[in-house]
């Protein structure tokens, strides 16, 4: 059986660098990929709040490389750690560049919260440095498995501006989707910088709307397709509301388009072995769990009552997650009898909502606002409910940890929200959350009432709880599925 050589790229990998779910799965895929014996290696931007000491981060020797963006030469050199997997190492690869990268966030300015100007330039040298280190490495991938649009334009390169060099011709691209609102488009000027030929800006190619779109280059240039969800793959062909304006591109790749749940790693999303939680607990001794809920409400300043249900939410705060609904839902949820606690970075208007939900309803609603893993884990763990009301959903992890924590989720049914939590049924006291399916707020605030009324059946709750705790959404069942593309995309067994 043929090995296999992957270079997994990514704009984010946890533990390194992370704004949502994309690091997590770079995170964790790579090593599930690694167990099963391929020899996978990731590779991601070498951003300057990596702690090098922490990560152990050491340059690679002699890696000093060249990318020629339009009439500059700018210059690069990689840096390298590991990922530990019980004793085996994924290589981790950073490319390195002050200019680009050494900042304090990842595609927006933390201070003044919006988009890095030349998120193109930093994402166009990402992608041409992978290509031009990878002939200094003396290691050659089979395949460059790519993610989201900071990657797009590497299947481009390859099958179009590099596809004379012997070098690369046998590599070949898969493109993963982890999100379809974000496309990278970019002023058609940057096309030199690129330097990708005027012949490609077209219809078929990389053109859209009169502009460039590296997410676009990602699905029509590569040689596989795939997202996280195989609901969202449906979704994104199916209308222009999932499709953000590539749904036709989309089913013209349907033949080369398949959607693979997403995976959870227990070994960080697990109740009983998170070290980030004050009680640990499981399906056995379910009845601990309240103690991480008073440590949780504690710490949001909130009267604590054992009995009264908390609803937890972690989100990036964008427009996909659902807090217009929220907004519009704030008075009525407000008057059931629980409490609310959220914790979000993101855009002003929902930072916003959220301060004035905390200002109006004091006992009722707590707030952090800004990334905190160690709050993460706490509302996951402390929880009774987890909320959401996404938009859309490519996949969505949060309900796949809550379940695992015997949180119960209230989602909208769409994506993967859809493929990972079951509705209740009060009759066979089967499934593992509450779904909804119109985006309004009337159908958001039944969902939580009918929540609500189960909540207070004590025993029909518990078996709620430990019927999520069953789940099995390990990576493993994903990473064979990723493991049988790479092998056909190769044509190898
Ligand atoms: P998305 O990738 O769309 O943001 P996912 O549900 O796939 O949504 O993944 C979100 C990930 O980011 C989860 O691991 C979640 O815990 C984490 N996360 C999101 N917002 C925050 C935050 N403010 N602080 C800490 N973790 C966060
Ligand atoms: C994206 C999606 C989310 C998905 C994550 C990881 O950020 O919004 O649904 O879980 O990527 O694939």
């Amino acid at each position: 059986m043929k090995k296999l050589n992957i270079l997994y790229a990514s704009s984010e990998v946890e533990p390194f660098a992370k704004t949502g779910g994309l690091a997590d799965v770079a995170g964790s895929l790579p090593r599930e990929i690694k167990k099963l014996g391929a020899d996978i290696r990731i590779i991601l931007p070498h951003y300057g709040f990596i702690d090098e000491q922490t990560h152990k981060i050491t340059e690679v020797p002699s890696s000093e490389f060249e990318v020629t963006l339009g009439e500059q030469i700018v210059k690069g050199s990689l840096k390298q750690a590991s990922l530990d997997l019980n004793g085996k190492q994924v290589p981790v690869y950073f490319i390195h560049n002050d200019n680009f990268y050494n900042r304090g966030g990842i595609y927006v300015n933390p201070i003044t919260n919006s988009d890095y100007p030349d998120n193109a330039e930093r994402f166009i040298f990402f992608s041409r440095a992978i290509l031009q280190v990878l002939k200094k490495l003396g290691w050659k991938p089979d395949i460059i498995h790519c993610n989201d649009w900071q990657t797009g334009l590497i299947p481009l390169y390859l099958k179009h501006t590099y596809k004379d060099d012997e070098f690369y011709k046998d590599i070949e691209t898969i493109f993963t989707i982890h999100n379809l609102a974000y496309q990278g488009l970019f002023d058609k000027d940057l096309m030199s910088i690129a330097g990708i030929s005027w012949d490609v800006f077209t219809i078929d190619g990389i053109e859209f709307y009169d502009r460039m779109n590296f997410m676009k280059a990602g699905i029509v240039y590569s040689d596989y397709v795939t997202t996280v969800s195989p609901k969202y793959a449906e979704e994104i062909c199916s209308s222009v509301e999932y499709g953000y304006g590539l749904e036709g591109v989309l089913v013209y790749r349907k033949s080369k388009l398949i959607g693979i749940l997403n995976g959870a790693d227990y070994g960080i999303w697990s109740p009983l072995k998170d070290e980030l939680i004050p009680q640990k607990y499981s399906a056995r001794n379910i009845a601990k769990k309240v103690i991480n809920k008073k440590a949780l409400v504690e710490k949001f300043n909130l009267p604590f009552n054992e009995n009264i249900p908390v609803i937890g939410m972690i989100s990036r705060l964008a427009d996909q997650k659902g807090f217009d609904l929220i907004e519009a839902a704030a008075d009525e949820l407000m008057k059931f009898d629980m409490q609310m606690i959220f914790l979000g970075a993101g855009d002003y208007k929902y930072q916003n909502l959220l301060e004035r939900m905390r200002k109006n309803y004091p006992p009722k609603v707590g707030v952090h606002i800004g990334f905190s893993n160690e709050l993460a884990h706490l509302i996951e763990a402390g929880s009774d409910i987890f909320l959401m009301p996404s938009k859309y959903e490519p996949c969505g992890l949060n309900q796949i940890y809550s379940l695992k924590y015997g949180t119960v989720p209230i989602v909208r049914a769409i994506g993967g929200l859809e493929d990972s939590v079951e509705h209740y049924n009060t009759e066979t006291k089967s499934g593992t959350g509450f779904k909804f399916f119109d985006y309004d707020h009337s159908s958001l605030t039944d969902a939580v009432r009918f929540a609500l009324e189960v909540y207070r059946d004590k025993p029909a709750w518990i078996q709620l709880m430990k019927n999520g705790m069953k789940q099995d959404f390990s990576w493993k069942a994903s990473a064979k599925k990723y493991i049988a593309l790479y092998r056909k995309v190769l044509r190898v067994n």
